[in-house]
């Protein structure tokens, strides 16, 4: 995902550029450019890997005041992080400049066809084999600029939103999509390019969503013309009225990002995994780490460094990465990490998991055993943050851009990635049959459909449990094996958006203690699925709350009758395998932490003292 933001007008573009490109910091933050007309009527560029205010920085020692610009920030796709790859991408000639959010699928072939005829590209990113393309068009064709850009656009398969600047004709603007959002802002003589309506509200509340397979052009007229990519036919520009707060079309209707990030998981799990499974050849690609491989597969014990959420992952690695791997894990906070003078080996491998990237304990944790010879690996999320540019190797878990302070995609995407390393390492060491590894990869393939399925089915009845509950003041949430990291998961999101004080326990350490808590006013969360191991002896347990009176809220197998019968409320999904199952169960406890935090009346986004990227220790 990536942020586009243009200005044609009587206003100075660039400051509206500038606050655009922040408010759309959101959707990738990897690098950010501008490119406008200048009061020279040059085309000036500036681009740089970073952040927006590195380009504000930047742009500050020039006179960048113009009547139209285009703005980008960059979740990278094609090509790393880096100046080089930042948007707006030039055409042959330099006249011309294109900002692109989404992926054009042919890029390859258009580049080869290109370079065969003397085209040179200065980067590895699909946008600028379209910059080439249209440029090529426009002069080969002799047409208008919009023209060359609809003809060019027939060319392309993917997804794109863009917008086009050309030197020549400083008075029009040019924008196209299909599958990726764009929203004209009309205001009066003047027009705004946006990937949504966050950098245009505050100038007008009227404006066009593009459809996909629309291209509309500012042309030399000052008018918006709207026709289709494929007939170039024009069409009515449907003026609608923004009633809305800005908050809520970030939110793409839903109420908060967190339920947003919540729904979105059939699609980020399946991202996380795209790519880089085969289930046919049961065969596993990681990239990035395959560099490292021979320290992975000869590693004497791994080290998993995190915080928080992502801690909790690394919790769920250890038991993958212990049963498929058969290779010692110790999972640290990496607070505690860092400050214990803590023995590390030149033949440990360290894993820090960051959905940000940017956690302060556990960059600081992994400088530590950088410095100490270890070889250091990453699961992040946010690509080109520093955690990944300062690891040796790693994989990006491709959740997209997670808003809601709780982490929820980033979560299932982080257990998605480290359970495929985990089978990769059990079978590159000979632990894990081939016929394993492909049958394992057909359960998580199935993933993203069974997330589907217990979001459909189970939303509904956790909302009536939190309603029932939305008033307790403790929760007590229970999990064995692979469910214990879920045990602690659901706690944690429960008390960090609700304030109701909540603990997650290995379900038979409760008669050591937590046990005492309980009584009819104690809500008890079970994670009891029939495809554990410890099905049984987590039956015993749920026995035990029962006779202390405890409220008994079940997670289970769909038909389960075991623990169904010992339950208060039961809550139901889809059978798959144990080692699976965190990715599932921990659906349900989002939206029971969610709908109780709504309930009660809690910022879910912002909870109280939270930041979404700890960036202080
Ligand atoms: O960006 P990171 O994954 O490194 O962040 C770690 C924690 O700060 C984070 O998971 C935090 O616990 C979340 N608010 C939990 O929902």
């Amino acid at each position: 995902m990536c942020g586009i933001v243009a200005y044609i007008g009587h206003r100075d573009a660039s400051p509206i550029i500038f606050k655009g490109l922040y408010r759309l910091e959101y959707r990738g933050y990897d690098s950010a450019g501008i490119a406008l007309i200048n009061q020279k009527n040059e085309l000036e560029v500036h681009k740089t890997a970073g952040k927006v205010s590195k380009l504000e920085e930047i742009t500050n020692q020039f006179d960048i005041r113009s009547h139209v610009a285009i703005g980008h920030t960059r979740w990278a796709t094609h090509g790393e992080p880096n100046d080089r790859n930042a948007h707006p991408h030039y055409s042959k000639t330099k006249n011309m400049v294109i900002v692109h959010n989404g992926i054009i699928e042919n890029y390859a072939s258009i580049k080869k066809e290109l370079e065969s005829r003397g085209h040179v590209f200065s980067s590895d990113t699909d946008t600028e084999v379209l910059a080439h393309l249209i440029e090529d068009i426009f002069i080969s064709e002799n047409v208008a600029l919009e023209e060359a850009v609809r003809l060019a656009l027939n060319e392309v398969h993917g997804a794109y939103a863009i917008v086009v600047l050309h030197q020549s004709e400083p008075k029009k603007l040019i924008a196209a999509r299909k599958g990726s959002p764009l929203v004209v802002g009309i205001g009066e003589g003047e027009y705004f390019f946006a990937s949504d309506a966050s950098p245009i509200i505050e100038y007008t509340k009227k404006v066009v969503y593009l459809n996909d397979d629309e291209i509309a052009c500012v042309n030399d007229q000052n008018e918006l013309i709207v026709k289709n990519i494929y007939e170039g036919k024009v069409k009515p520009a449907k003026i609608q009225e923004l009633e809305m707060h800005l908050e809520m079309i970030e939110k793409n209707g839903f109420d908060h990002f967190m339920l947003k990030e919540i729904y979105e998981q059939p699609r980020s799990v399946y991202d996380s995994m795209r790519g880089r499974v085969d289930s046919a050849t049961g065969s596993i690609k990681l990239g990035g780490l395959s560099e490292y491989e021979y320290a992975l597969l000869n590693a004497k014990r791994i080290i998993i460094i995190a915080c928080g959420t992502s801690w909790h992952a690394g919790l769920v690695a250890e038991y993958l990465i212990e049963d498929f791997a058969r290779i010692p894990v110790e999972v640290e906070y990496a607070s505690e990490f860092r400050y214990r003078n803590p023995v590390i080996y030149e033949t440990d491998v360290v894993i820090a998991i960051s959905q940000s990237g940017e956690t302060a304990d556990t960059l600081a944790a992994l400088r530590l055993a950088k410095e100490k010879g270890a070889i250091v690996l990453g699961v992040c999320n946010v690509v080109g943050s520093s955690i990944p540019r300062e690891t040796h190797a790693g994989a990006y878990t491709h959740a997209g851009p997670e808003i809601g302070v709780a982490s929820t995609k980033a979560f299932t995407a982080q257990v998605t990635v480290l359970s495929l390393m985990a089978q990769w390492i059990g079978f590159k060491k000979g632990r894990v049959s081939k016929r394993d590894c492909a049958n394992f990869l057909t359960e998580l393939e199935l993933i993203p459909q069974k997330i589907q399925e217990t979001l459909d089915k189970t939303n509904e009845l956790v909302k009536q449990i939190a309603y029932e509950f939305h008033d307790a003041t403790n929760f007590l949430y229970l999990g064995r094996g692979y469910n214990f990291p879920v045990a602690l998961e659901g706690a944690l999101k429960l008390k960090e958006i609700s304030y109701i004080h909540a603990e997650g326990y290995p379900a038979a350490e409760m008669k050591h203690g937590p046990i005492a808590l309980i009584d009819a006013n104690m809500p008890v969360v079970v994670i009891a699925p029939q495809s554990s191991s410890q099905y049984e002896k987590i039956v015993s347990n749920v026995q035990e709350v029962k006779s202390r009176k405890g409220r008994i809220i079940s997670i289970v197998t769909e038909g389960d009758v075991e623990v169904k019968k010992l339950s208060e409320f039961t809550i139901e999904i889809p059978d798959t395998l144990e080692s699976l199952i965190p990715l599932i169960a921990s659906i349900p406890l989002q939206l029971l932490s969610y709908h109780i935090a709504v309930m009660r009346g809690c910022n879910v986004d912002q909870p109280r003292n939270l930041a979404k990227s700890v960036t202080v220790e």
